[in-house]
């Protein structure tokens, strides 16, 4: 070991988090900043006490298993029939991508996400929806993977929910979405329509439309959808390129 390098005990841990799969089945195992998460179980997976396994991140930045379908039904209605293929740049633990897969819609249903065990959970929970093995799943940086992997794919739509930079969205009147971290709404849009122009983006509600705005393609009517739930919107959902109306 180095000169002067020490370790202090389990204290090194604790500055770097590496995220593990739970599956909590009560409260008082709960750490305290997910509990009101806890509580809503079954809006984010109504098959929760089947064993869904969710990183303690994961909670925070699920899409709602109704809101996750609905968008299903929206995305599938509103490319054109030549689209086959959905790509989930930001699978998490799989609230989109099994909804995707569930509508039954997709000939392929892509799945990428970075983090190792998230992606795991994601797997896992699918299997819980009888549909892993209709999705393709990808471990590594979709702004790599796309543009490399998936470049030009007409057949594809690209679906993201990338995350916002936690939770300072709710107390911001309008959101900044070039200063969106860890990524900004400029290089989301650079890379992923490297896959496709048809590029559905999940970004929160007090998004800036004028930022939005900026890239929509001219000539073209861009859909702004608000998703809610419980009479308050949870988030809106922009579509970007050749996409009919949705029901
Ligand atoms: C808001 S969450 C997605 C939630 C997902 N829609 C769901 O319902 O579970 C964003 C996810 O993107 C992942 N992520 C962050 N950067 C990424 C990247 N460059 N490529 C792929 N995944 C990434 C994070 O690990 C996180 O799981």
């Amino acid at each position: 070991m180095e000169e002067g390098y020490e370790i202090y005990g389990d204290e090194a841990y604790e500055e770097e988090y590496e995220p593990v799969a739970w599956h909590y089945d009560s409260i008082d195992e709960v750490p305290y900043n997910i509990r009101k998460y806890f509580h809503q179980r079954y809006n984010l997976f109504e098959k929760y006490d089947d064993g869904i396994l969710l990183t303690d991140d994961a909670w925070f930045g699920v899409t709602p298993e109704n809101v996750a379908k609905i968008i299903a039904t929206h995305v599938g209605k509103a490319a054109g029939s030549e689209k086959t293929t959905i790509i989930d740049a930001f699978a998490g633990v799989g609230g989109n991508a099994i909804a995707f897969a569930l509508s039954g819609r997709w000939e392929r249903v892509f799945a990428i996400e970075k983090d190792p065990e998230t992606l795991k959970c994601a797997k896992h929970n699918a299997e819980i929806y009888g549909v892993a093995n209709k999705i393709w799943w990808i471990q590594g940086d979709c702004l790599e993977i796309i543009p490399k992997r998936f470049p030009g794919m007409k057949e594809a739509v690209v679906f993201a929910s990338p995350p916002w930079g936690g939770v300072s969205y709710r107390h911001q009147p309008v959101f900044d979405l070039e200063i969106m971290q860890p990524y900004g709404l400029k290089e989301l849009y650079r890379a992923l329509t490297k896959a496709s122009k048809d590029l559905v983006l999940y970004l929160p509600r007090t998004s800036d439309l004028n930022q939005i705005a900026k890239y929509a393609p001219d000539g073209v009517k861009t859909m702004v959808a608000h998703y809610c739930l419980r009479g308050a919107s949870k988030a809106l959902c922009v579509y970007y390129g050749d996409f009919g109306s949705i029901p």
